[in-house]
């Protein structure tokens, strides 16, 4: 049997984190980077998410995936070498390893730890296939080791995750992407418009998950720049802006509080919001024309009867 190989791209290191983050918090709106709402606790939250009636993408897109999977394989060709971005459990991948016939499959995610036990996982039940589990945090820089292998690649980007970026963020990420996938293709999940009465509920759920996940990042930031956040202090506030077109999760101060940390502080008034994510919501058409504007050729796509989620597949070389 093969056993996956697994390779760290350098960190940064947590001085720099500190720093990256102090300087979010004293900006004259402060924010901080959704990567941060992915700590242990995080990422079980929003595994939890995912299971809550109101959000609708993990259980839209997982629907899109088993009715055209077939579809889809035909569209892209047997699949040399699938590299999964933003992996984790590996399995929303592992789903498509028959049918793709993929041989070879790589796994990023920010740490590689994430991804040892799944990979040694899924490496028993694909004792033939090549597998490698790459530590990256990849939303700056795609650029990707050489040990990814020489030929086209097929990069598998699920779960609507390109809706944390802004347009243009979006567009540079992939046109990364189209030059990672070396005259390869692209299958990716992407949460469509649809009306804030639906939208607001996912991101503002009744049982409260949504807002232990938002929360929860204080406890995070708390840790990796020693402050002194008291969640008490803090609400969860999300709404869909449609002139964005997106929802924005913030964190509001419910009243006047200073935070400090070791050479620093910041005050935040009554009412003040630290922005802590942005979920874009894309047109069909406008998600077209920026994989086009990006290099991508042959589009195509599928979606649910609601129209709610799209999955895309698009190739980097001429047809
Ligand atoms: C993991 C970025 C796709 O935007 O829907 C879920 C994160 N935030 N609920 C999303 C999230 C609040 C999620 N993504």
């Amino acid at each position: 049997m093969k056993s996956p190989r697994l390779i760290q791209i350098a960190r940064d290191d947590p001085q720099a984190v500190r720093a990256e983050l102090l300087a979010g918090l004293v900006a004259p709106t402060a924010t901080i980077a959704p990567k941060y709402l992915y700590d242990a606790l995080g990422s079980r939250l929003f595994a939890a998410i995912t299971e809550l009636p109101e959000y609708y993408p993990t259980r839209t897109e997982a629907a899109i995936f088993s009715r055209e999977m077939r579809d889809m394989a035909r569209a892209l060709g047997p699949v040399d070498c699938l590299v999964d971005l933003g992996a984790g459990n590996c399995e929303k991948a592992a789903r498509l390893f028959e049918t793709f016939r993929v041989r070879r499959y790589v796994a990023v995610d920010i740490s590689v730890t994430f991804l040892r036990d799944s990979l040694a996982c899924l490496q028993r039940e694909h004792p033939e296939m090549d597998m490698l589990g790459i530590g990256l945090d990849f939303s700056q820089n795609l650029a990707l080791p050489a040990e990814v292998g020489p030929g086209p690649r097929t990069l598998f980007y699920p779960g609507s995750s390109i809706g944390n970026f802004t347009p243009d963020a979006a567009l540079a990420f992939l046109r990364q992407a189209h030059a990672a996938s070396q005259g390869g293709a692209l299958l990716i999940g992407v949460d469509l418009v649809k009306p804030a009465a639906v939208l607001e509920p996912a991101y503002d759920d009744p049982l409260g998950v949504t807002a232990a996940f938002n929360r929860n990042m204080l406890l995070h930031l708390n840790r990796l720049a020693s402050t002194d956040f008291e969640i008490a202090d803090w609400r969860h506030v999300a709404f869909f802006s449609s002139a964005d077109s997106r929802i924005e999760m913030h964190l509001e101060a419910l009243r006047d509080t200073t935070v400090c940390w070791p050479g620093g502080e910041r005050r935040f008034a009554a009412g003040e919001r630290m922005h802590t994510e942005n979920s874009c919501k894309w047109r069909l058409d406008d998600f077209a024309a920026l994989l086009r504007e990006a290099g991508f050729k042959g589009l195509r796509h599928w979606t649910d009867e609601r129209q709610w989620f799209a999955v895309f597949a698009a190739e980097s070389h001429d047809a």
